[in-house]
């Protein structure tokens, strides 16, 4: 076992050797160690492209990239207790993965919208789910609970396959296959592994496996929930975080406003929102928002007054009730 961890280890360090040279040739590094974009005008519109993290031409990829603002020791500091001999994914989840994972998503402004104060808040705001999910902290848990982020990569002991037999025809299951929690914002159930894998081309209704297997999956799965909405002519929990997302008025009268709370309406609508607010679900993923962005250095008091970063008054975007089959399951 520890001769296993120890060569892992060893591995990972000659891979980071040997990755690191490249980055440095892929773009120009000014004297801050960011790569500067290349730039182009397109139709009077200021496009660009950046190093292997925002190699699409977009206009976000102008912006500040995520590994400007936020890097690896960032992470280490955010999820230091995921490496722990009692972590029951350790050694899985690291740094490269996500920034490779991210790099897909930020030509379409995952972490590059609004500013580096927006982009900051971003990923606090999509890691503090990701913590809240993946976390095994306790109450009595040294450095916390909230030190204990990623703990976790997949279910433990699953009561049951997650096989929901009305989408057979979609997402039939394959047998022998189990659709339990499993990822950074787990996935549940074979429709959902279905929706995932069309969207990131993957096989995962065969093989969900593959997501407890590859920490860059794991997150790209992750980021595209982030980026995606349930439903069309919704929003995304991007949208609504960034303010790409104008309330109706049906949205008023729901209390659904822009913010963190209604990125929690978007991504587990009434297993978390309308609960009133005490939900211990809700208030989990508000502590690790703040704790992190306290962690990285931008301060809780940015993330705003309650209204806006809880959702235990807001009526769930998709109601059960109109919709059985949409909802996802949490935890
Ligand atoms: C880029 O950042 C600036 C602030 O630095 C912001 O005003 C602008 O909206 C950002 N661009 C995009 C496409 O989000
Ligand atoms: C892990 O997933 C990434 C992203 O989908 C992929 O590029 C990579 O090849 C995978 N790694 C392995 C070992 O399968
Ligand atoms: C607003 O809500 C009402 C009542 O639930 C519904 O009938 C209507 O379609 C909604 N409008 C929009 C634009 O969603």
């Amino acid at each position: 076992m520890e001769g296993i961890k120890l060569s892992l280890l060893a591995a990972v360090f000659v891979a980071m050797m040997l990755l690191s040279p490249l980055a440095v040739v892929n773009g120009d590094s000014d004297d801050t160690g960011s790569v500067k974009p290349v730039v182009k005008i397109v139709k009077g519109k200021k496009l660009c492209s950046k190093g292997w993290e925002c190699k699409t031409l977009s206009e976000y990829c102008c912006n500040q990239t995520i590994s400007d603002y936020f890097q690896a020791y960032q992470f280490e500091t955010l999820f230091s207790k995921r490496n722990s001999p009692v972590a029951h994914a350790a050694g899985f989840w690291d740094y490269h993965s996500f920034i490779t994972a991210a790099a897909d998503y930020q030509p379409h402004g995952f972490g590059t919208s609004g500013g580096k104060l927006t982009g900051m808040k971003e990923v606090a705001a999509f890691l503090g789910h990701v913590g809240s999910k993946t976390s095994c902290g306790y109450g009595v848990a040294t450095g916390g609970p909230l030190a204990w982020g990623l703990c976790y990569n997949k279910e433990l002991s699953p009561s049951q396959s997650y096989c929901d037999d009305s989408f057979k025809y979609d997402y039939p299951c394959t047998p022998s296959v189990s659709y339990h929690g499993r990822g950074a914002l787990p996935i549940y159930w074979n429709y959902n592994y279905g929706k995932t894998g069309q969207a990131l081309k993957v096989d995962l209704l065969n093989h969900p496996e593959y997501i407890e297997n590859n920490a860059t999956l794991a997150f790209q799965a992750a980021i595209w929930r982030w980026m995606t909405p349930d439903k069309k002519h919704q929003p995304s929990a991007h949208d609504v975080f960034v303010g790409n997302w104008k309330p109706t008025k049906n949205d008023t009268l729901a209390k659904r406003v822009p913010g963190f709370g209604t990125t929690m309406n978007v991504l587990y609508g009434e297993d978390v929102c309308g609960k009133g607010d005490d939900d211990e679900h809700m208030n989990n993923m508000i502590s690790h928002y703040q704790y992190y962005l306290d962690q990285m250095g931008v301060g809780r008091e940015e993330a705003g007054p309650h209204e806006v970063l809880g959702c235990g008054q807001q009526a769930a975007f998709n109601p059960s009730s109109a919709s059985p089959a949409s909802t996802s399951s949490t935890s």
